[in-house]
């Protein structure tokens, strides 16, 4: 019942996140920070539609369960281009902030960049991770990368924002917690983001290592390990349902 109430919440709060950044750039177009013209407009209006075709995509999947890996939903696709798609979706809502989103990529990489996993729920773990970046950080860089780390596919997530203190970093995961100076300041959330993203990466067989100095900034890598068929990610070797759901819920 509990994982239902949690699968609920975090849909809710990942298609809310989904129009919320939507609405943002909408703003914005209105207010003509992009230009008047539809050539000057037309690669914001793009990112909208594929913000919007994404929140449809979250209702419809009816992801209760978002941590299940249904084999019908594990798909092969190209993590070079996914992130890009991610980046232009975020870099009008960093400059919303006054931040600067960056996507570093590199000139070729070992096996290619296919990945196999569900995208919709790598989609929620990635929105999650730079939402947080944009969110912890009052001024500054973001990093978004796509690196080869000897044979493995990473994707790193760096923020130059106010950091977690090391004592409260093995907090992070549980759904609800919040760090006491996230509670009192004007950020808005409810600790739900990143049990989402630990969840999808769990569920995935995906290891996520954290960074983070207090005051300095935080760093989210996510390792997709490489498989023997030139495909990065899910093998089908994954644990059991079950068992991996009992693993999963450290509360
Ligand atoms: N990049 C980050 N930099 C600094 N602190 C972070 C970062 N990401 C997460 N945190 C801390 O971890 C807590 C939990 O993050 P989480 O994304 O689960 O919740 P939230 O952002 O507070 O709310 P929600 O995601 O539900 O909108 C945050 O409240 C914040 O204190
Ligand atoms: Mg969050």
């Amino acid at each position: 019942m509990q994982q239902e109430v949690l699968s609920i919440l975090g849909l809710l709060h990942d298609v809310s996140n989904n129009y919320q950044g939507a609405s943002l750039v909408l703003n914005q177009i209105i207010d003509g920070v992009y230009g008047q013209s539809l050539e000057e407009i037309k690669p914001l209006l793009i990112a909208l539609q594929q913000t919007n075709d994404r929140g449809v995509s979250l209702i419809q999947s009816k992801r209760t369960a978002f941590f299940e890996l249904n084999p019908v939903t594990e798909e092969q696709f190209d993590m070079l281009s996914f992130l890009q798609n991610n980046y232009s979706r975020f870099k009008p809502i960093a400059q919303y902030h006054s931040l600067n989103l960056h996507y570093e990529t590199q000139s070729s990489y070992k096996h290619g960049t296919q990945v196999r996993g569900d995208s919709i729920s790598i989609d929620r773990m990635l929105c999650n991770l730079v939402t947080n970046a944009i969110k912890y950080t009052l001024a500054g860089d973001i990093f978004l990368r796509l690196l080869n780390q000897e044979d493995d596919l990473i994707i790193e997530i760096e923020d130059t924002g106010c950091g977690i203190a090391a004592e409260q970093l093995s907090n992070i995961f549980i759904p609800f917690w919040r760090a006491p100076q996230s509670r009192l300041s004007d950020k808005a959330g409810r600790g739900i983001g990143l049990y989402i993203a630990w969840m999808v990466a769990y569920a995935h067989g995906l290891s996520m290592r954290v960074d983070s100095v207090a005051k300095q900034g935080t760093k989210f890598t996510i390792i997709f390990p490489y498989k023997d068929d030139g495909i990065y990610g899910v093998d089908g070797r994954m644990l059991p349902k079950s068992q991996r759901l009992q693993d999963a819920l450290p509360i």
